[in-house]
């Protein structure tokens, strides 16, 4: 639902834009974690400033709300250059990409995000764009028809996906370079956390910032979505201010535990442990006993729990561990034995 509506309308995300758009680091400095991936990309920038050339093309992949888009944008502050915004499943068809791309200037960037939703055809113009900075175009039908080649000039593509496995591999390998965000630790989130809090101008002391970091899961979306609700409450109840107390209060309310899961985490746990004796269970059906989507559990939610070591994905499908079964309170039932042989088949 979310990743349809943006590819409509950009970045746009519920009533929350402005908020949202001025917690985005605007420079690699303020850029808080992902300690490597900012390392390389600083050289990325320097070196290709000295020698007066555009970047080339980036690949950024990883769990929804780690700051894609983030680096995508800073990237484009970086370099000085302007940044045109689309989506896979916005460029219906090839004729659609060659207008983004006859639009854009030397050393612009293109950010195309869900770039795995991309079409075959759509794809296919890409390829020798990225390549070659060419465009090849068919003028007139049938016999008639003959191919035009315009030059682009050079510029570059920052992809985004939740998904690399469902890209092409040529797609994948016009990349020249791939990163992989990841999950940032309790103490990255919590500076994330405090930086948000003084950009919206909140009150908050450093045992309420971890707190709020501790249930964040490791994103700074969701911490930062947290935050927010952590603030109404404060407002409302404790005079603005927000200590460990108040945001344990306000998180309890909103019914997120001491890990970050919500309701929904947890129905995909207890359907898992309850209809199917702990798996192994298939996405769709999981997704269709807890009327979810099943790219939405993939993309937003098992991310995760697979972090955690709550699930296994195994060829017949999920199943919930023994760490599951505790952080629910539920007796484990499956035993480490079989665990062990079907992760031995898995191989
Ligand atoms: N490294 C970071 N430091 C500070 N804030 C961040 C960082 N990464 C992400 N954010 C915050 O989280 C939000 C979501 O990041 P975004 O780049 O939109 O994620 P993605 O594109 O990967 O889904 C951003 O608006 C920003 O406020
Ligand atoms: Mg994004």
């Amino acid at each position: 639902m979310e990743s349809q509506e943006r590819a409509i309308s950009g970045e746009r995300q519920g009533g929350e834009v402005p908020v949202e758009l001025s917690l985005r680091p605007q420079r690699l400095a303020e850029y808080i974690g992902q300690a490597r991936i900012k390392e390389n990309l600083s050289i990325l920038i320097e070196a290709a400033r000295q020698r007066g050339e555009p970047l080339d093309h980036v690949l950024l992949y990883g769990p929804p709300g780690l700051g894609k888009t983030t680096l995508a944008m800073i990237l484009a502050k970086e370099m000085d250059v302007s940044i045109k915004t689309t989506a896979g499943p916005a460029i219906e068809r090839a004729g659609d990409l060659a207008a983004l791309l006859t639009n854009l200037r030397q050393g612009d960037i293109l950010f195309i995000d869900e770039v795995h939703r991309l079409g075959r055809a759509v794809e296919e113009i890409l390829y020798p764009a990225m390549e070659d900075f060419v465009l090849d175009l068919i003028i007139g039908k049938g016999p008639a028809a003959r191919s035009v080649r315009l030059k682009l000039p050079r510029f570059t593509v920052i992809g985004a996906t939740t998904r690399l496995a469902m890209m092409t591999s040529p797609l994948r390998d016009r990349f020249g370079i791939v990163h992989r965000l990841e999950f940032y630790d309790a103490e990255t989130l919590q500076d994330i956390v405090t930086r948000s809090a003084a950009v919206m101008n909140v009150e908050i002391d450093e045992e309420g910032a971890r707190e709020i970091a501790r249930r964040g899961r490791g994103t700074p979306r969701i911490a930062n979505r947290l935050l927010r609700r952590v603030r109404d409450y404060a407002q409302v109840r404790a005079a603005g201010h927000i200590n460990r107390d108040v945001a344990c209060e306000a998180l309890v309310l909103l019914d997120i535990d001491e890990l970050g899961l919500d309701e929904i985490d947890r129905r995909v746990l207890e359907t898992i442990i309850t209809k199917f004796s702990g798996g192994p269970v298939g996405l769709e059906t999981i997704a269709a006993s807890i009327s979810e989507e099943a790219d939405t559990i993939m993309d937003v939610y098992e991310p995760y729990l697979l972090q955690l070591g709550f699930l296994d994905r195994t060829p017949r499908g999920r199943t919930a561990t023994r760490r599951a079964y505790q952080h629910l309170g539920l007796a484990y039932s499956g035993s480490d034995d079989s665990n062990n042989q079907s992760s031995l088949f898995d191989l």
